[in-house]
């Protein structure tokens, strides 16, 4: 694969909702190939549908990320149908909200095996297809939670910091090998989609994301970013970055504001997201599903912190130049 390959064959999986069915309408449009896993099917049809491209280049297969043997099968699918996977996104993810303690042994299980071993079970699936062939990019999506860990998400939590250690891991791996395959970490703030109506609860109240909440598309520009661009880390929204910095700088302070603001800021009693209620922890949703969930009025469309980051080498540029200029003014200047 080139350093900024415009179109091929991408496999998301988790593509049927919210930022995976987003990301692959963006592919759609820019004209690749697209590949959806998920376990139900009713979604994954509908998604596919959604795509509004020639139907040769879309494929989809039924596949349960904690199973290995499921997921390889739903690649070879797909693959047979679309061509080589120049692109793969382990996208899946669920979750329950609830204190640590009230949450059941295997909710906890279930949470780390879709989330984490999910991650896992991809990455060795499309390495088995790139490998051989010294090309492609994988991109993980994690979350800012990957970069701080937040009360009533604790499996959550722990399975997107598995995560980020595991693709560290296996991207020095490929350094070392002096391997063309590329692996990418997305970290997504808060996103206005179905996976709060998804997720599992036993909290005072429903699970709903902590402002600001961001529409799925911007993530979905980020995750074309990060494929395309082979990035190693792409961080989402100026909150990501912050919890990230305020974590690394002042732990413990990290602690106090989460305890106070965290569960309070997760939870709602708003009847258009009770009556949005579908879980999927162990199950596939009974609904079609669709790119965004049930906070169209609060979620931004925009990100400075995004266009900063997508733009980083013309915004250097400009600061070079900026600071070239204002030297020149302060010596030129008569004294
Ligand atoms: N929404 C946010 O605020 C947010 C923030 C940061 C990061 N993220 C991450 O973004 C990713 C996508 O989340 P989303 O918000 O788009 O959630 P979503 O709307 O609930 O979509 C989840 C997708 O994953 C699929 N899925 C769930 N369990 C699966 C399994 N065991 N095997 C295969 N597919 C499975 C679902 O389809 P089926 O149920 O039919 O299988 C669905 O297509 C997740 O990794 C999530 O952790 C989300």
């Amino acid at each position: 694969m080139s350093e900024q390959q415009t179109s091929g064959v991408v496999i998301i999986t988790g593509g049927s909702s919210g930022i995976g069915l987003s990301t692959a309408q963006l592919f759609a449009q820019k004209g690749w190939r697209v590949g959806l896993i998920a376990r139900g099917i009713a979604a994954l049809d509908a998604a596919a549908e959604s795509l509004a491209a020639d139907p040769a280049s879309v494929a989809t297969a039924i596949a349960d990320v904690t199973d290995g043997a499921a997921l390889r099968q739903a690649a070879a699918t797909i693959i047979e149908a679309l061509g080589p996977v120049d692109v793969w996104i382990n996208n899946a993810g669920v979750s329950t909200f609830a204190h640590f303690t009230n949450m059941s042994d295997e909710e906890f299980r279930r949470v780390t095996d879709v989330v984490y071993m999910g991650t896992v079970n991809g990455t060795r699936v499309a390495l088995e297809q790139m490998r051989p062939r010294n090309a492609g990019t994988i991109v993980n999506v994690c979350s800012a939670i990957g970069l701080r860990g937040t009360p009533l998400l604790s499996a959550y939590s722990g399975a997107k910091w598995a995560m980020r250690g595991f693709t560290e891991a296996v991207r020095a791996e490929l350094i070392a090998e002096r391997s063309r395959v590329h692996i990418s970490v997305v970290y997504p703030p808060s996103v206005n989609t179905p996976f709060y109506s998804h997720a599992t609860a036993r909290i005072d109240g429903l699970p709903r994301p902590p402002p600001p909440v961001y529409q799925p598309e911007l993530v979905a520009d980020a995750i074309h970013f990060a494929a395309t661009s082979r990035r190693r880390d792409v961080l989402v929204g100026g909150q990501t970055v912050q919890l990230g910095l305020l974590n690394a700088v002042a732990p413990a302070l990290a602690d106090r504001l989460l305890a106070s603001f965290g569960p309070r800021s997760m939870t709602s009693s708003n009847q258009g997201i009770a009556d949005a209620r579908d879980e999927n922890l162990f199950r596939p949703t009974s609904r079609v599903s669709s790119t965004h969930g049930p906070f169209d009025r609060e979620a931004r469309s925009r990100s400075v912190q995004l266009w900063a980051t997508k733009n980083r080498p013309s915004l250097k540029s400009a600061l070079t130049f900026g600071a070239a200029v204002c030297g020149l003014m302060v010596v030129g200047r008569p004294r």
